[in-house]
């Protein structure tokens, strides 16, 4: 016979133990039917310490690029700066290989939503805006974030798109406190979103990261409150909504089968961030 999962009990007490006041909390929301973490998704302090400093080298990997992106280079060259920065400094570029990924980070320009990736051939132009995403991993730890930089001047629509989609990345992170759920930051984005006539990607979602790349829960921008996973202090996640100044409807390059494109071809804008939840609230770890 096959064990019908409708209702996953994530949270296992630890047998033998008293429970503790968070087994508590967690239990009487498992009770009521929410879908709650993993014990695995709760770092240990060790694991902290080590998301902290690929956090930190990771940042460090920015503030490269911020220093040296300028107009007529190529995002090839963005991608050198990204690789050899983070090797110096002892790190490995987790976008290197994964998935069949070409490069060590993701550079998406204008309609270019997320995941495009570097090219010789592909020159940054005045009034560009272009998102850089870049992960590292330090000592087996993985910390994940991206920026927006405006290639000389661009216009005001484009200058307020890259601005509404960085208030968005943190009406989010402010919607999450602790014993609340994905849908409550995904609802706080959208409305921020709405409210300034942007859309909200719905296709792709930020993340769990620390011990992997990708881990649970699935990070939703779009949605209802109360919705999808309940958020308790010691995950860590990202969350990097993708905004859109037209449609939210997007599709994948069938050539290459990573650049996520705007299906109207309107411009899109991210900013992340990978975040500890503490017992009030948003820690950011790429500061
Ligand atoms: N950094 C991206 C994210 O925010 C993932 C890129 S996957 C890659 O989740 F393979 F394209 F690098
Ligand atoms: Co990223
Ligand atoms: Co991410």
């Amino acid at each position: 016979m096959r064990l019908l999962k409708k209702n996953p009990r994530n949270w296992r007490v630890k047998s033998g133990q008293p429970l503790t006041e968070m087994d508590k909390k967690i239990l009487s929301f498992q009770n009521r039917g929410c879908l709650v973490p993993t014990r695995d998704l709760i770092k240990t302090p060790e694991q902290i310490d080590g998301i902290r400093r690929a956090g930190t080298l990771n940042t460090a990997v920015l503030d490269h690029v911020a220093e040296h992106i300028h107009e007529g280079m190529s995002t090839l060259d963005i991608d050198k700066l990204v690789h050899e920065f983070t090797i110096q400094h002892g790190g490995i570029p987790a976008p290197l290989n994964y998935e069949g990924f070409p490069k060590s980070c993701c550079t998406s320009i204008n309609e270019v939503v997320c995941h495009g990736i570097p090219d010789a051939e592909e020159i940054l132009e005045a009034g560009d805006i272009i998102n850089v995403d870049c992960t590292t991993i330090l000592d087996g730890f993985y910390a994940d974030a991206s920026r927006m930089f405006i290639i000389g001047e661009t216009t005001p629509e484009r200058k307020k798109l890259v601005q509404v989609a960085k208030e968005c990345l943190e009406v989010g992170a402010a919607a999450c406190k602790p014993y609340t759920f994905v849908g409550d930051s995904a609802a706080a984005i959208t409305k921020h979103a709405h409210q300034n006539g942007c859309t909200v990607v719905r296709d792709l979602c930020g993340h769990g990261v620390g011990n992997a790349f990708h881990e649970e829960p699935d990070m939703e921008h779009w949605g209802r409150k109360g919705t999808g996973m309940l958020l308790v202090p010691g995950m860590v996640f990202t969350i990097e909504p993708m905004i859109n100044a037209g449609d939210w409807q997007v599709f994948v390059d069938s050539e290459d089968e990573w650049t996520v494109v705007t299906e109207d071809y309107s411009d899109s804008a991210q900013w992340e961030h990978t975040f500890l939840m503490t017992e009030d609230g948003l820690e950011i770890l790429t500061y």
